[in-house]
């Protein structure tokens, strides 16, 4: 089926997820939404996360998607639900697959979780694990300087590392956890460091990769895969400055980034 996937992110950190979901589905298109003139939203309360989600979303459905991929953390945190029970196409977050992967790792059942302040106080990671499994031990914390550390293209060398490991620390230092989730899709670009940081012995989990498995399954289910042969143009959308996304995208991402617009969201 030759319509797109939307994809919505507060900014650049859900090129992440587009980067993985492009390497899983070679062959289907994106739309993807960055708000970058309002992000961060991990900060905000959750009434405005809403409002500005709904916005996006709207956005969106006017260019036909088939499926929409929430990819924002933050985001899916505040309005999985409601968008799942509103719309009547298939409504992906990042958080269960994220959930799952995690599941899939643990061996002494303790999880850890970074994300945004608004991630961590929603409580939806917990809340996923132990829906799978009640037994869960997570450890949750927010990382408030990782975003704006991202942002500015600071992602590897000692500058990163010195504030990955002050933010981790009181984590690292109970040993207790083997897997730790990216809540954050700004967080995989920081993996290596945090990696690093943990050491070898703690799985890191990005949910990107375990989104986009979700993707194409629920496509194959519903039957609305594209079946042609074709290079897809994807189209990227910010309400912000191109620059960040450029540099993300190209230096970070190695995303080919073909066509690239302003978006005039209407917002209330
Ligand atoms: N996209 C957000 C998330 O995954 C991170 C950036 C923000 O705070 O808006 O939670």
């Amino acid at each position: 089926m030759d319509q797109p996937i939307g994809v919505i992110d507060s900014g650049v950190g859900g090129l992440t997820v587009a980067s993985e979901l492009m390497r899983q589905l070679p062959k289907e298109r994106l739309i993807y939404l960055g708000d970058t003139l309002r992000c961060p939203y991990g900060p905000r309360p959750k009434e405005e996360v809403i409002q500005y989600t709904l916005e996006m979303v709207n956005f969106l459905l006017k260019q036909d998607i088939k499926l929409l991929v929430i990819a924002c953390n933050t985001a899916t945190a505040f309005t999985l639900e409601l968008l799942q029970e509103q719309l009547d196409i298939p409504v992906i977050g990042v958080i269960q697959p994220g959930a799952r992967a995690a599941i899939k790792m643990t061996k002494n059942m303790q999880i850890g979780v970074i994300g945004t302040e608004g991630t961590i106080r929603s409580r939806a990671y917990p809340d996923a694990l132990h829906g799978i499994n009640s037994e869960i031990e997570v450890q949750g914390l927010s990382c408030p300087d990782f975003v704006p550390m991202v942002e500015q293209g600071v992602i590897t060398g000692p500058e990163a590392y010195q504030v990955v490991e002050t933010a981790l620390q009181s984590i690292k230092e109970k040993q207790i956890i083997d897997t730790l989730i990216l809540g954050c899709t700004h967080y995989p670009l920081l993996k290596d460091t945090i990696q690093a940081v943990m050491g070898e012995d703690v799985h890191i989990i990005s949910s990107g990769e375990e989104t986009a498995r979700e993707v194409s399954v629920i496509l194959g289910y519903h039957q609305t895969l594209y079946e042609g042969d074709r290079s897809p143009k994807h189209r990227f959308y910010t309400t912000g400055p191109w620059e960040i996304f450029e540099r993300i995208a190209i230096q970070w991402l190695d995303i080919p980034i073909n066509i690239i617009e302003n978006a005039n969201i209407e917002t209330n």
